[in-house]
């Protein structure tokens, strides 16, 4: 029987999948569960021919240069692979994977749960009542803004957009989208397309991210961006931090023309942007989009799949690179 290969999973996964990976790799994990600097997750891809790491693992083009020949995968427990310097990757022959479909469901919850969050002020009135300053009750006490019946946009209907968009129907609202490409009718499921970014902005009371960070999609969400937006909009981001530009951001909600933000993802992470800290007008979660015990399972199996694939000769499913 030959050797199994060698994995790292750089961290504290779900037991089912540790198990799994235990069973079918040489695995080593990372029971402590810390972030590993540049160098020592280097240091400890050296004796392994595979690596299962979430988005918190860097793999820039220094790191990528630093692998052992022998790492021939890098299979991803997560969807978005802006962590990765795919380029690199490729000129040094290593094949990339990813897990998506199987955090659709959990990712599309949080984006309701920000625009929810947003919309109703459920940050404001969480910390009044637990700091027992609820003091009063009016008809005018914390209004906030009704989303049934609005417009919700999104930027970038792929597969967490589709659903978030379906979930945003069952509160009647109407859908629009920007992509690069229209989609089939069947894939738009009626929502209506905006050719251009700047149109979509502007008739989205609800403006929801869905698309990845790329070069050309960082900093899409900038100061122009938002005051094209309606008088009064709601920003959600559960996709990548970077898309926004933070400080606009923070601008735009002083100002009152976004009413609210709802948000789960930031340019530093962890530990978000402080300015954002300051203001009432802003629901924030600390990148949790996937994190339910169903979807940990799935995307650790859907990762295992992946690399079983590679080391069995054939092409995994979720290759991105
Ligand atoms: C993803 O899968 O990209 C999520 O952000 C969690 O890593």
């Amino acid at each position: 029987m030959s050797a199994k290969p060698r994995l790292l999973v750089t961290r504290r996964l779900t037991e089912a999948v540790q198990a799994r990976a235990a069973r079918d790799y040489d695995a080593t994990f990372n029971e402590a569960d810390r972030v590993f600097s540049p160098t020592e997750l280097i240091e400890r891809c050296q004796e392994v021919d595979a690596v299962l790491p979430c988005h918190s693992e860097i793999f820039d083009a220094s790191v990528i240069g630093a692998l052992p020949e022998r790492l021939k995968i890098i299979a991803n427990h997560s969807v978005g692979v802006d962590h990765v310097d795919l380029a690199a990757a490729s000129a040094r022959g290593i094949v990339v994977t990813n897990t998506p479909d199987v955090l659709s469901d959990a990712t599309a919850e949080i984006a309701i749960l920000c625009m929810l969050g947003a919309a109703r002020r459920a940050s404001e009135g969480d910390r009044m009542v637990r700091e027992g300053r609820w003091a009063h009750w009016s008809p005018s006490f914390m209004v906030g803004r009704q989303i049934t019946g609005r417009r919700f946009g999104v930027v970038g209907l792929g597969r967490v957009g589709r659903v978030t968009a379906l979930r945003a129907r069952g509160f009647g609202m109407e859908v629009h989208y920007h992509n690069r490409r229209r989609l089939s009718p069947e894939q738009e499921m009626g929502a209506v397309f905006h050719e251009t970014l700047e149109d979509l902005l502007g008739v989205s009371d609800v403006l929801s991210l869905h698309c990845p960070a790329t070069p050309a999609t960082t900093g899409m969400i900038d100061a122009a961006a938002l005051a094209r937006l309606p008088e009064g909009a709601i920003l959600v981001n559960t996709a990548r931090g970077n898309l926004v530009d933070e400080v606009a951001l923070a601008d735009a909600l002083r100002s009152g023309h976004l009413f609210a933000a709802g948000l789960d993802v930031y340019r530093d992470e962890p530990g978000g942007n402080p300015a954002l800290f300051e203001l009432e007008n802003v629901f924030l979660l600390p990148h949790i989009g996937s994190a339910t015990g169903e979807t940990r399972d799935a995307m650790g199996n859907r990762a295992l799949h992946n690399l079983d694939a590679f080391f069995a000769g054939r092409a995994p499913a979720d290759r991105v690179s």
